[in-house]
């Protein structure tokens, strides 16, 4: 699976829900992204322990996500998938990654410090070290792509610095990554305010849509969509934050352009627009939520495609560390 093509990685934490932001600012491209290259999408769970979690509902909605991948149109037979805890070697080169990682550099991700002012009360070093383990993800499989929202680009920034420093000190080890961020629909925003984006972890459960919400919710939440009391229908992410956001969902999820939806829409009120956004959203959905359902009676099939692509996944990963190890001098076992 792994050969002469360029190599894809991405994941995601599985926390609060997969949401519509998700799908179209990361999934929608992973699947492309697919059909070119090769490619590897896991399941982030270690990254998501940095914030406390149930265990019972944490292992519960690690594999809900996990069937979501699958439901969402990721073939097992073209890409490998896997929970990260099942490589040991990303917690492996994290330690080596973590030496070569500046305090201050950690510090200044803008994440650690909205998250450490969202959890003063637990602002650990898994927060801190956060992006180095996102760096191994990463670099372990020598990924050239990395389909991300713009949320994650400071990250990447910090994966290619180390990969390089890296590269620098001892000899050519790691491929450089390159963020690969769409160019519509790379940050969709919260529909209750839409000049914040829409974050999985929003207790406001309106401003986010689920993969797996009902129609009837996903029409809920689009007529009660926050816009504004211009009731223009155009493009201006500036002064129109909540329409502009609700034309790239819709021109996201139909393939129509923006301006084409704007000529069909133009005369007409948010009342019209928004349910129309909400029925294309449905339909979208619709297979993705069908799938989902059927998979999750079928918890065998899921952990033998999690098991298969753990098994690839460490092969790969085994090599990369094993020159690690050998590079920075550690004795061969
Ligand atoms: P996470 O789990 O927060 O988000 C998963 C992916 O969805 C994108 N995204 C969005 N895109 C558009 N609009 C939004 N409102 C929106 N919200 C989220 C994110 O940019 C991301 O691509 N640290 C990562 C997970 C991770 C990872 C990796 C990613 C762990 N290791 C290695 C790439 C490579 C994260 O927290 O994503």
């Amino acid at each position: 699976m792994i050969g002469d093509k360029k190599i894809v990685y991405s994941a995601v934490q599985p926390t609060g829900c997969i949401t519509l932001g998700n799908y179209i600012g990361a999934i929608q491209n992973w699947i492309k992204l697919s059909e070119e290259y090769d490619s590897i999408f896991a399941i982030a769970d270690l990254h998501a322990l940095t914030v406390r979690q149930n265990p019972a509902e944490y292992r519960k909605r690690a594999m809900s996500f996990f069937a979501q991948y699958l439901a969402c149109g990721l073939d097992p037979e073209k890409s490998i998938m896997y929970f990260q805890s099942h490589v040991p070697e990303h917690a492996e080169l994290t330690w080596i990654l973590n030496c070569f990682t500046y305090i201050g550099e950690a510090q200044r991700m803008t994440q650690f410090k909205d998250k450490s002012a969202k959890h003063a009360d637990n602002i650990n070093m898994g927060l801190l070290d956060y992006p180095v383990l996102m760096a191994s993800d990463i670099l372990l499989y020598q990924a050239d792509y990395v389909p991300v929202g713009v949320d994650q680009k400071q990250h990447l920034e910090l994966s290619r610095d180390l990969a390089v420093r890296f590269n620098n000190l001892y000899s050519p080890t790691f491929t450089v990554p390159e963020a690969y961020i769409g160019k519509q629909g790379a940050k969709i925003f919260s529909l209750q305010d839409p000049t914040k984006k829409m974050s999985k972890s929003d207790p406001d459960v309106n401003a986010t849509v689920s993969l797996i919400d009902t129609p009837d919710d996903i029409m809920r939440k689009f007529k009660r969509a926050v816009t504004d009391c211009d009731a223009t229908i155009r493009y201006d992410e500036e002064n129109k934050p909540g329409v502009s956001n609700l034309l790239t969902i819709f021109s996201a999820v139909t393939g129509r352009t923006i301006e084409d939806i704007v000529s069909e829409y133009e005369g007409k009120g948010y009342a019209q627009l928004k349910p129309a956004v909400g029925e294309a959203v449905v339909e979208k959905l619709r297979p993705i939520r069908e799938k989902y359902l059927d998979l999750l009676n079928n918890k065998d099939y899921l952990m033998s495609i999690a098991r298969s692509g753990a098994e690839k996944a460490h092969s790969i990963a085994r090599r990369t560390l094993a020159k690690v190890y050998k590079k920075v001098g550690l004795v061969e076992g």
